[in-house]
């Protein structure tokens, strides 16, 4: 017969000795289990004569009930040093600073878009949208640019592929063409279909053409302006961009040089020059020294005007197209057009603007 004060002392040292939870629970099995030692030496009670089972008896459930204390009081300070761990491992220390505030920041093409349509705002422009995807007719046709008209090929244009049709050879086949506009320009005829004049408006937003290198990307911004009404003339279009770009600029000595162009859907056209000079070998807008040219713009062609089913003896008015892009770079001094898209958060750290601290002209053109 094993000793059991022996068994008793050799059991509570496996117990304390276990190291972890599965540990203990293999000494455990190898104790109590089925197969365990101590429940063999309880068994061994049955085969005992009345006598010796009165002696052994009590010592042997002793021994029992002692290795079960054990493990009960050694799976309590495991499960305490485990809790003890993982809240010294997972302690969240609210009293160390916060982050340094949002990572992100305003693009300048953003920036841009929302100081322009602040400025005109003040002038009494609402601002419209249109689809990036239009269709031939209002980026072309109902501009006044018909379908042999060399414009069309100037404008590098990506068009959709017209699944199992044809290449379209009619004109009315060609109006339901889709494609990426080319210019904000098709703004204007969405507008003057869908409202009645007087139409004051501007038409922020991204225009696509195959074409890329320093100057240009395949996707750029262009900022579309249209005003219609009764004797409209080009002293409003002159003072109404003299006015926008002295804003934008913030700077009063902007002056601007109207020279005759030709844009389809204008009527006389004007591109229109800002005067610069240099200082410190950068371009610094203002003056006359020298001139840069800006942006496209003119009287709206009537037909453009009865394109949209207005009456063009009682409806005139002008239009404006400048590249945003052009607008954000001679503002705020970027020289190369392909990092306004090139995601790279250095540019944006060096050039971008505060998330929560936006900076408008919110002055107004009026103040
Ligand atoms: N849509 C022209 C372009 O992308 C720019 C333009 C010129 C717009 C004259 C106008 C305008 O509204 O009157 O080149």
């Amino acid at each position: 017969m094993a000793d059991i004060d022996e068994m008793k002392s050799e059991w509570l040292a496996r117990v304390d000795g276990a190291g972890d939870l599965a540990a203990l629970e293999q000494e455990r099995v190898a104790a109590l289990g089925k197969q365990g030692a101590v429940t063999g030496l309880l068994k061994t009670l049955g085969g005992m004569s009345p006598e010796q089972r009165q002696a052994e008896g009590p010592r042997i459930h002793g021994l029992r009930e002692a290795v079960t204390e054990a493990i009960a009081a050694r799976k309590r300070a495991l499960e305490q040093a485990e809790l003890e761990r993982r809240l010294a491992t997972e302690r969240l220390d609210l009293s160390l600073p916060t982050d340094a505030g949002p990572r992100g920041s305003v693009h300048p093409v953003s920036q841009v878009m929302d100081e322009l349509a602040e400025i005109f705002a003040d002038l009494g422009f609402a601002v419209a949208t249109g689809p990036e995807i239009e269709d031939d007719w209002r980026n072309f046709t109902a501009l006044n640019i018909p379908e042999t008209h060399p414009a069309r090929a100037m404008h590098d244009t990506f068009y959709f592929a017209q699944a199992e049709t044809p290449p379209p050879t009619s004109g009315r086949e060609r109006a339901t063409r889709m494609l990426l506009r080319t210019h904000t320009s098709p703004v204007q005829i969405r507008t003057m279909m869908d409202q009645e004049p007087p139409i004051r408006i501007i038409a922020p937003g991204r225009t696509y053409r195959s074409d890329s290198d320093a100057t240009h990307t395949p996707m750029f911004h262009q900022i579309e302006g249209l005003v219609i009404d009764r004797g409209i003339h080009l002293g409003h279009l002159k003072w109404t961009l003299e006015t926008f770009l002295k804003a934008y600029f913030e700077r009063d000595d902007i002056v601007l040089r109207l020279r005759p162009s030709y844009f389809p859907f204008t009527e006389p056209s004007a591109e229109v020059d800002v005067g610069y000079h240099m200082e410190k070998g950068r371009r610094v807008l203002g003056g006359s020294e020298k001139w840069m040219e800006l942006l496209g713009s003119g009287m709206v062609h009537p037909k453009v005007i009865a394109n949209c089913g207005l009456d063009p003896d009682e409806w005139q008015g002008f239009a404006f197209g400048c590249g945003i892009d052009r607008l954000a770079m001679l503002k705020y001094g970027m020289d190369d057009l392909r990092a306004f898209f090139d995601g790279d958060i250095r540019w944006l750290r060096h050039y971008g603007f505060a998330a929560l601290d936006v900076p408008t002209l919110s002055g107004g053109v009026g103040a």
